[in-house]
């Protein structure tokens, strides 16, 4: 009997990712490095002080710039110049605040139109922020037009608990990154489309070089099996990312694939406008 190649890689997939979220919940402390992190608690901030640490996270250890730019249209995410105040009206009900806040800790609860729901939750692995970064953020975003009035009280207090500084330990999937590598300039054909670091160079598809700083392992490895199915990146074509890399790669080259998307931690952020 021949059981469908699709078939095993998915089931293959489910187990790493159930493996995968077991082991990111039961050991979430263990770190790697010392987390640098930004504390705010208790101290004397003024509220020049707090957005000038907004903007420091926003560029810096947010990522926010790989996807998003303040007075231009980023690739993958919203222009975010005036969120300040357009924040007010994006939901009956819920103030600038409000929805700032919810933006970063569940942003598909609200979609902007046109967007599909990528942005991760910022208080998680791989972003990880904290509470008080969370807070800076927020005042960071209310002064692009708006009132600067969040409290750290404002911020939930279970947001940032499973940020684990940023620095959960590095996740151990079985795959074999420089074997991955080979297959995405290879077999898997992604060169064509995609730059990574060093390799490819084609600007068909987004830019995967730092893909590891923003998106979780959860997100990637659905994207190659299911691309239609985790909407279409902002800026860029649908449906011409193959939907049939489930069924041409093996379970092997599919795992050393994803562990070579997983290095791609590429150093500060790239310009987001496309060229
Ligand atoms: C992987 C790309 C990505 C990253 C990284 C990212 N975002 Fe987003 N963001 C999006 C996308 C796509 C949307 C639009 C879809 C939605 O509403 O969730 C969005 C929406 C938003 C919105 C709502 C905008 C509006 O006009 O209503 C805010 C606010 C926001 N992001 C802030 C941030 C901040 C701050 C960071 C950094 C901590 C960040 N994002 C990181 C992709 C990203
Ligand atoms: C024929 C061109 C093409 C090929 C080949 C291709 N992709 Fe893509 N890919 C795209 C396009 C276009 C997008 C953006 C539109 C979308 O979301 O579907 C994309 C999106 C992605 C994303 C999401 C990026 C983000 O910023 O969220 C990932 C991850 C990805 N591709 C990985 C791969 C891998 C791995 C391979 C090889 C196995 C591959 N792609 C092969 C065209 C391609």
């Amino acid at each position: 009997m021949r059981v469908p190649v699709l078939v095993k890689v998915a089931v293959f997939a489910l187990v790493v990712m159930g493996a995968y979220t077991y082991y990111a919940n039961s050991i979430p402390q263990l770190r790697s490095e010392p987390p640098e992190e930004l504390s705010l608690e208790g101290g004397n901030v003024t509220p020049e002080q707090l957005v000038k640490a907004g903007e420091g996270i926003f560029k810096g250890k947010g990522t926010c710039e790989v996807c998003h730019r303040i007075g231009q249209k980023g690739t993958r995410a919203p222009d975010l110049g005036g969120i300040g105040a357009s924040a007010a009206k994006r939901k009956a009900g819920t103030s600038a605040k409000a929805y700032l806040i919810e933006s970063l800790l569940d942003p598909g609860a609200h979609l902007v139109e046109g967007y599909p729901n990528i942005m991760p939750k910022v208080d998680r692995p791989p972003i990880g922020l904290n509470r008080s970064e969370l807070w800076a953020l927020t005042a960071f975003m209310e002064s692009l037009g708006g009132t600067v009035d969040v409290k750290l009280d404002d911020i939930p207090k279970t947001a940032g608990s499973a940020a684990g500084g940023g620095q959960v330990a590095e996740l151990k999937l079985p795959g074999d990154p420089k074997a991955g590598q080979a297959v995405f300039m290879g077999k898997g054909g992604c060169i064509a489309c995609h730059k990574a670091g060093s390799v490819g160079a084609s600007p068909v598809g987004p830019d995967l070089s730092q893909i590891a700083k923003i998106q979780t392992p959860e997100y990637i490895m659905a994207k190659i099996l299911n691309p239609a199915g985790m909407g279409t990146v902002a800026g860029y074509p649908g449906g011409v990312m193959p939907a049939t890399l489930g069924q041409t790669l093996t379970a092997k080259e599919y795992l050393d694939l994803v562990a070579f998307l997983l290095t791609l931690k590429g150093e500060g952020a790239a310009p987001a406008a496309k060229k």
